[in-house]
């Protein structure tokens, strides 16, 4: 703070707007809806350590046929029926320490005033005009098909019979975007990520990109129209605008000035074209900024297939939860496979992992840590300690993670902190403390032990963001104050801030070993 401008902050909180899709009410929350929200998560997570000013956005998709039908099929009306849903989805989250800042439902009043406003701006621009739709449908993707890309007739991501479909709406003009967005990619290389999926977005509007229908006479569970309320508004173009919905657009202008665009909407690849083409595009069209990033990630397999509720392959995070706890979850989905590429999921390698990360790296040495400072240093941070080599891998295990971070890997960024925590071991088994207590070298035997119980610190900080919950608890056991993310980045990873003479706490196994279930 100044002395001359009291009351303003002299470096003001950097905005950090992370977004999930928002996720169907046909569907209950699965282990591929947990996957980017997760992710989403841990990103917010670290992101709030550095000081940002975090808003985290996740919610439910509620109009279109697709969840239309199932009301129907249910006999509920689509609100009944995604009232039902959507609390299925905010207990999910909850369970799994998602720290979301809001939760939309495009059901809301917020959504509809905000997307008829937005309606309104791109048909008064000139790119909405009347036109007949004749082709291909598919209701589980809410999507057309053009005909040379329904071989057979059937969807190619969910292999059924697509339906055909006849009608007079309001089109999108999406063909006036073609060249805006190939030179928006060219000069912004960072928009999709990775790379592999920029290429395949910058492929697709090569091909030439089509007017879409962007209304509806035949369905009634939607938003009108603001200017003709016999159409409601496609589910697509209502659900991507939920991103601009939910930081006030056309309520609140210094709020959507603030959070606008986004920094980042994680998606799956599913729904690429549907956020790298039609989103900025529909954003064009009403004269508002692009997202800084939207990063595609791969599917989570089953057995080599993507789940879903037709091929009855779904798992349920409650389902491991009960089993790896919320932690061992989160920790799994997020060290196991990169995020970019598909991943298969075995519950076999989540037994395995869990045993050798948590149980075994993460929680013997934690174990072994405290129990040798209860025996050897009387439970309390011993008052000298060195600037031993642990700070080298320690400094190392924070650079990785940042750098890491930075660009979404997951995976490699947490596997250079389990990197600090096997170096630690080594260290141990190297200067074996117990030896050196045995030979009277009280000095020796505290140094150690407090370079390891500083190790511990700055692993307990790292990895928070993905086992927030074992992370607190031990470092609370370490004697420090607070919890480990409300600490302040970079700072607080700066070797040596363990405070001398704290107490310390053994406390139970953080990660007790597991035996794979045999059924
Ligand atoms: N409602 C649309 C999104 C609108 S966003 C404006 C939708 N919903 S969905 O319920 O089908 O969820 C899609 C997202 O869930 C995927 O893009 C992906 O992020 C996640 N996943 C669903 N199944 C998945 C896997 N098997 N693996 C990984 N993620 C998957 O599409």
């Amino acid at each position: 703070m100044t002395g001359q401008n009291v009351g303003v902050p002299d470096n003001p909180a950097t905005p950090f707007y992370v977004t999930t899709p928002i996720y169907y009410v046909n569907d209950v929350p699965h282990m591929g809806h947990a996957y980017t929200t997760i992710a989403a998560d841990v990103l917010c997570r670290w992101r709030r350590m550095f000081g940002d000013d975090v808003y985290f956005l996740t919610g439910t998709d509620e109009h279109g046929l697709k969840i239309q039908r199932s009301a129907e099929s249910q006999g509920v009306t689509p609100l009944e029926w995604a009232d039902r849903t959507a609390v299925r989805f905010l207990e999910a989250w909850e369970e799994l320490g998602i720290t979301n800042t809001d939760f939309i439902r495009t059901s809301e009043p917020r959504h509809y005033a905000a997307v008829q406003k937005f309606l309104q701006v791109v048909y008064d621009n000139g790119f909405i005009e009347k036109g007949t739709y004749e082709g291909y449908y598919c209701v589980p993707c809410e999507a057309y098909y053009a005909d040379d890309e329904a071989a057979g007739g059937a969807c190619p991501i969910h292999d059924r019979p697509l339906e055909f479909v006849r009608e007079d709406n309001y089109f999108f003009k999406l063909s006036a975007f073609e060249q805006p967005l190939l030179d928006y990619y060219e000069q912004n290389p960072q928009a999709v990520q990775p790379e592999s999926r920029r290429n395949e977005v910058i492929g697709f509007i090569k091909q030439g990109l089509k007017d879409f229908s962007m209304s509806r006479t035949s369905i009634s569970w939607g938003i009108p129209l603001p200017w003709d309320r016999d159409h409601v508004t496609y589910v697509w173009f209502d659900a991507l605008f939920n991103y601009c919905t939910a930081v006030g657009y056309g309520v609140d202008d210094a709020e959507f000035d603030k959070w606008w665009p986004a920094d980042y909407h994680l998606i799956g690849k599913d729904i690429l074209r549907f956020h790298a083409v039609y989103w900025p595009a529909m954003l064009m069209a009403g004269g508002l900024p692009l997202p800084k990033c939207v990063f595609a990630h791969g599917w989570l397999l089953v057995g080599g297939e993507k789940m879903s509720k037709t091929k009855a392959n779904q798992i349920l995070p409650h389902d491991l939860i009960e089993e790896f706890g919320v932690d061992g979850y989160r920790y799994h989905f997020m060290a196991d496979q990169r995020f970019g590429p598909d991943g298969d999921f075995s519950y076999e390698g989540m037994i395995t992992r869990y045993n050798a990360d948590l149980a075994n790296n993460f929680g013997n040495l934690a174990n072994r840590v405290l129990n040798m400072a209860m025996n050897y240093c009387d439970g309390v941070v011993p008052q000298e300690r060195a600037n031993g080599p642990l700070q080298t891998q320690a400094e190392a295990g924070f650079a990785g993670l940042e750098s890491s971070l930075a660009k979404l890997d997951f995976a490699s960024g947490f596997s250079t902190v389990w990197d600090l925590i096997r170096s630690t071991n080594a260290y141990i088994e190297d200067r074996a403390p117990w030896a050196l207590f045995k030979s009277g070298d009280r000095v020796a035997t505290a140094e150690v032990i407090g370079d390891c119980l500083e190790a511990l610190r700055i692993v307990a900080l790292l990895a928070s963001p993905v086992i927030p919950t074992a992370a607190s608890e031990l470092w609370r056991r370490l004697g420090q104050s607070g919890t480990p993310g409300e600490q302040q980045l970079p700072d607080a990873a700066r070797w040596g801030q363990l405070v001398p003479g704290n107490a310390l706490e053994k406390g139970d196994p953080l990660f007790p070993r597991l035996e794979a279930k045999t059924q």
